[in-house]
């Protein structure tokens, strides 16, 4: 079975001016390496949930797959087809199948245009609904999110946090998509309306057979909305799998010490891995560590970990971990 999405070896690399230090010493510009050969999958009607600290790169995967940037390396295939280097006419019928909610939903809608030319806006682009037909599509879809049709001609700053996401929400799947890029889209939300939200997304997704890349830093979301889940460290997934083989068995150290920041409330669920606990600062990844990325915080390392890059190490199900010593 072709997979939808199919994202293999992807490569973003941002370069960066020179400072001021650069300068006076005549280093030359460098290159900040926030993808470095990222390899994912999602099916039809399913959730993959993509975690890691803030910076290691998960947006920037979002946005290579939307092609809001242009990837340097690396294929991103939709239903089979590569689009990761089609021109901009060969991408717009295909811009209907991705779509996208950002986290902060306030920045993300225009704050002088009312809501509902929001929904709007990508129903005119993607569809001939016109007139009083396309006003009543995007009523339907605020009743859908959980909004009333008499609030469409209001404006972002008369809606709560959670309203606008729902709004956001709206917004993406008027044009029916097929993906959807979820970058963060709890992560600003009160955890009470926070489930809300997750629970809106979750029924849409059975609605309309969608699937989403949700992105997060929050593991205690994602467990609850992925099937499966990639855990990335500096421009690299370190781990993949099963949701409950890799939240019950982490295998990679970095996941182990992410899992034992994250609450765990029910005492007969810890495991030896919360004992793992991150030190030091994320390396910059304009300069990352050689052999593993994580070998300069890792508990665990020896020396062939700081020469030698891990391999992809497969435990069976799909349960991958690029560690020499797998836990
Ligand atoms: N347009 C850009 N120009 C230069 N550097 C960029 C650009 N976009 C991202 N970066 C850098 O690439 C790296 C990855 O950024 P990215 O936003 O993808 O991380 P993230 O995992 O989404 O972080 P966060 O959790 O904070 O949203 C960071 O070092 C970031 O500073
Ligand atoms: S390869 Fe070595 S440094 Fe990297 S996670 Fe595994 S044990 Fe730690
Ligand atoms: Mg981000």
């Amino acid at each position: 079975m072709t997979a939808l999405l199919e994202v293999t070896g992807l490569v973003k690399r941002f370069a960066h001016p020179r400072s001021l230090i650069d300068r006076l010493r005549g280093r030359p510009a460098g290159a900040v390496q926030a993808v470095s050969g990222v390899s994912l999958t999602i099916a039809a009607n399913e959730t993959l949930g993509l975690v890691g600290e803030s910076g290691c790169g998960k947006s920037t995967v979002g946005r290579c797959i939307l092609r809001l940037e242009q990837p340097d390396g690396g294929t991103i295939r939709l239903d089979g087809e590569d689009i990761s280097q089609l021109p901009e006419a060969r991408l717009r019928p295909l811009r209907r199948r991705l779509q996208v909610v950002f986290q902060d939903p306030f920045a993300s809608l225009n704050p002088r245009r009312s809501v509902g030319e929001a929904v709007a806006e990508p129903l005119r682009n993607f569809t001939d609904l016109r007139g009083a037909a396309l006003r009543e599509e995007v009523a339907r879809l605020f009743e859908r999110v959980g909004l009333r049709r008499d609030q469409i001609d209001r404006f972002p700053h008369e809606f709560s946090g959670g309203q606008r996401q729902r709004i956001g929400i709206a917004r993406a799947i008027g044009p029916r998509p097929d993906l959807i890029i979820l970058d963060e889209p709890v992560s600003a939300l009160d955890v009470s309306i926070q489930a809300q939200v997750v629970n809106l997304l979750m029924d849409l997704q059975d609605e309309f057979r969608l699937s989403y890349l949700f992105i997060a830093h929050d593991l205690a979301v994602v467990r609850h909305i992925s099937k499966r889940v990639a855990v990335m460290y500096l421009g690299q997934i370190v781990e993949t799998g099963p949701r409950d083989a890799v939240f019950a068995r982490p295998r990679h150290p970095y996941t182990a010490a992410l899992l034992s920041a994250a609450p765990i409330l029910d005492p007969a669920k810890r495991s030896a891995a919360e004992r793992i606990i991150l030190t030091g600062d994320l390396p910059s990844p304009s300069n990352p560590p050689s052999g593993c990325r994580f070998h300069t915080r890792c508990p665990f390392a020896q020396g062939v970990c700081s020469t030698t890059v891990p391999p992809p190490v497969d435990a069976g199900d799909g349960h991958i971990a690029a560690c020499h010593f797998p836990l």
